[in-house]
């Protein structure tokens, strides 16, 4: 028998409904949620991902506005756009797009960005209060794949939950939702020994390697809820997540397809937590 599918597009849709709705309470009262996006260089895929979020706020009447910076553009530059951006009353969310050319310094960066307009939850204040489990932005994607498991009807109390992988951006978030919510967590990453032997004791397997196919057959449980993070190109520059679908597809319970998994999730979260800021300035 096959895998349940997670299907994130039409979570995603739900969720986005019940912003849009919000959004119109919020324009009654005269607020337009508003979300400033900064994009850096000319990474293509960046470009993309920037592209993708401004259509999706556009969608559901947020205002968005793109300050578009040169490669080149000095540290300083980046930091007086950022604190400008924190000031004005009309931007909610400020959203930086990563990565950020080498010469600098992303930490500095993201701690610029003030608390409250942190919808990215990447700040060291965001961060620091996930931890904690106070009231904050979440990061998107962590926080999409955790409405992906409510929306499923996945328990998540009481499971033993693996991650591989530990960016900043998911897999080191990934881990701490799912233990605030009581799961026990196992991290795993590329130092891991006999990853698959850690794997298979998965109830619920968080695939965040960034490497096509990486997860197969021999790392899961026969039940196990995977959830595939990986955005990939293959050798045929098909987008692929970083589980074997195919193989694994009939092992697992249930199982996010890339695309159309976690991917729509990202950015619906990301108009959640913008219009969350919206709202927070009329309390
Ligand atoms: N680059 C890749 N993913 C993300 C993301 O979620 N937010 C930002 N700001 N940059 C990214």
């Amino acid at each position: 028998m096959s895998s349940a599918i997670i299907n994130g597009k039409e979570i995603g849709q739900e969720i986005r409904k019940s912003i849009a709705e919000r959004v119109q309470l919020l324009k009654e009262q005269g607020v337009t949620p508003g979300l400033a996006v900064i994009l850096v260089g000319n990474n293509p895929a960046s470009q993309t991902y920037v592209r993708n979020k401004q259509k999706s706020c556009e969608a559901i009447g947020i205002f968005s506005e793109l300050i578009q910076l040169p490669e080149d553009v000095t540290e300083e530059e980046l930091l007086v756009q950022i604190r400008s951006l924190n000031h004005r009353n009309d931007i909610h969310g400020i959203l930086v797009q990563l990565p950020l050319p080498k010469h600098i310094d992303e930490d500095k960066v993201i701690a610029t960005i003030s608390p409250d307009k942190d919808v990215d939850g990447f700040s060291p204040v965001s961060v620091g209060k996930m931890m904690l489990g106070q009231e904050t932005y979440l990061p998107c994607t962590p926080f999409g794949v955790m409405k992906l498991l409510e929306y499923s009807g996945i328990d998540i109390a009481g499971k033993h939950a693996v991650v591989v992988g530990r960016s900043h951006i998911v897999g080191k978030p990934m881990g701490q939702l799912l233990l605030q919510k009581d799961a026990t967590v196992t991290y795993t990453h590329s130092k891991t020994p006999d990853l698959p032997s850690i794997t298979k004791q998965a109830d619920i397997l968080i695939a965040a390697v960034g490497r096509a196919n990486f997860i197969t057959k021999e790392h899961v449980k026969p039940g196990a809820v995977v959830i595939d993070v990986g955005i990939n190109r293959d050798d045929h520059n098909k987008l692929t997540g970083d589980v074997d679908f195919k193989a694994v597809d009939g092992i697992a319970s249930h199982i996010t397809p890339v695309p159309g998994g976690v991917g729509p999730m990202t950015i619906t979260m990301l108009l959640y937590n913008t219009v969350q800021s919206a709202e927070n300035t009329l309390v």
